[in-house]
């Protein structure tokens, strides 16, 4: 599936961000989630369950049903199933028809955020997330916002791409993002790990622009600021990173934009973005800054992704892809991701 030289669209055994904490309560949260219709609720003691939607009786979407202690009682004939996907009632008969379950996802609920894990039980490993911690999220020495989900009628890996060439920025963010202009023009340099890849720019004596002179009103000299792009798995990509006072050299902070990707079904994702930023931690008009300016940007990104999908979806014969110099990193990622996803049809 466009781009990648695979029929399936998306890995499965990965762990997704599913929610926002927040999200998900004593109510039914209905979520599309790689193709399947999921509803995530608490059970009385607060622990979130993920269940499949889909009442295997009538196949009536649970989302319309309700939640009786820590079950899920379906709205149509009142069938209940427990936080662990076993039929717990039939309503007037005393046992429980056979194989009567719903799918029960893993989750983990961490820094605020509620993930899931798409693929078979037994490959659950929380040790596969990525490492929220040094990202900057559940620490109390680092400042965090949590921006609205937004779901975007585009596949998840048109956002990848995006995310991963920031040259975008200077032509799709030229009036939103302060020093954006400038992007297009520095150099990218590709590093990789086994377990990331980030394509680096690094800005060399940026002269201070209004937001910087917002997030460091002490400084007076230019800045060195990185522009990454870190490819973390497919859930998730960060972008921004370190700024340093261009005479001393000295770390004036880091400022991390986390990018979660989840994809709702082949064509439709859902897109979370959290700050995280390592100055400032008391000054939470920076934090309100961010979401101001998220709400601004984020759509310039959205309208961009969802044009392309409708030209994908058009049937239109497209031109024989080209790459420039720019796009090492996105090209990278998408061999990576075709390699865990053709792992995973071995597996079968
Ligand atoms: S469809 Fe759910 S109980 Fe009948
Ligand atoms: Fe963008």
């Amino acid at each position: 599936m466009y781009p990648l030289s695979v029929e399936q669209p998306y890995p499965r055994q990965q762990w997704w961000v599913a929610a926002y904490s927040s999200e998900v309560s004593r109510e039914l949260l209905a979520r599309d989630i790689l193709g399947e219709p999921v509803i995530i609720y608490r059970t009385e003691a607060g622990e979130a369950v993920a269940l499949a939607g889909i009442c295997p009786h009538r196949a009536f979407p649970l989302s319309k049903g309700c939640v009786v202690g820590d079950a899920v009682q379906c709205g149509y004939h009142g069938f209940q199933f427990r936080a662990d996907g076993e039929c717990q009632h039939v309503p007037s008969q005393t046992g429980v028809p056979q194989n009567a379950r719903l799918r029960a996802y893993p989750l983990i609920e961490d820094a605020g955020l509620i993930w899931i894990w798409t693929g078979g039980p037994d490959g659950a490993d929380p040790s596969l997330m990525p490492d929220l911690h040094s990202l900057g999220l559940g620490r109390e020495d680092w400042a965090v916002e949590q921006h609205p989900l937004a779901t975007v009628g585009a596949r998840y890996t048109l956002l990848i791409e995006n995310l991963l060439d920031l040259s975008h920025v200077t032509f799709i963010h030229h009036r939103t993002i302060p020093a954006g202009e400038k992007v297009a023009s520095i150099p990218v340099e590709v590093i990789e790990t086994e377990s990331s890849l980030t394509v680096q720019r690094r800005g060399e004596n940026l002269p201070l622009n209004p937001l910087l002179a917002l997030q460091f009103p002490q400084q007076s000299a230019a800045v060195h600021q990185h522009f990454d792009a870190e490819y973390l798995g497919p859930c998730l990509i960060r972008t921004g990173g370190a700024m340093y006072d261009a005479v001393s050299g000295q770390l004036l902070g880091v400022q991390n934009y986390l990018h979660f990707l989840t994809p709702a079904g082949p064509s439709r994702l859902h897109y979370l973005v959290n700050t995280t930023r390592s100055f400032g931690v008391d000054r939470p008009e920076l934090g309100d800054m961010q979401v101001v300016m998220g709400a601004k940007i984020q759509p310039e990104d959205i309208e961009a992704i969802e044009a392309i999908e409708q030209v994908l979806q058009s049937g239109a014969t497209l031109p024989r892809g080209i790459s420039a110099r720019v796009d090492t990193g996105a090209l990278k990622v998408r061999r990576r991701l075709e390699v865990q996803i053709r792992s995973e049809s071995q597996d079968i």
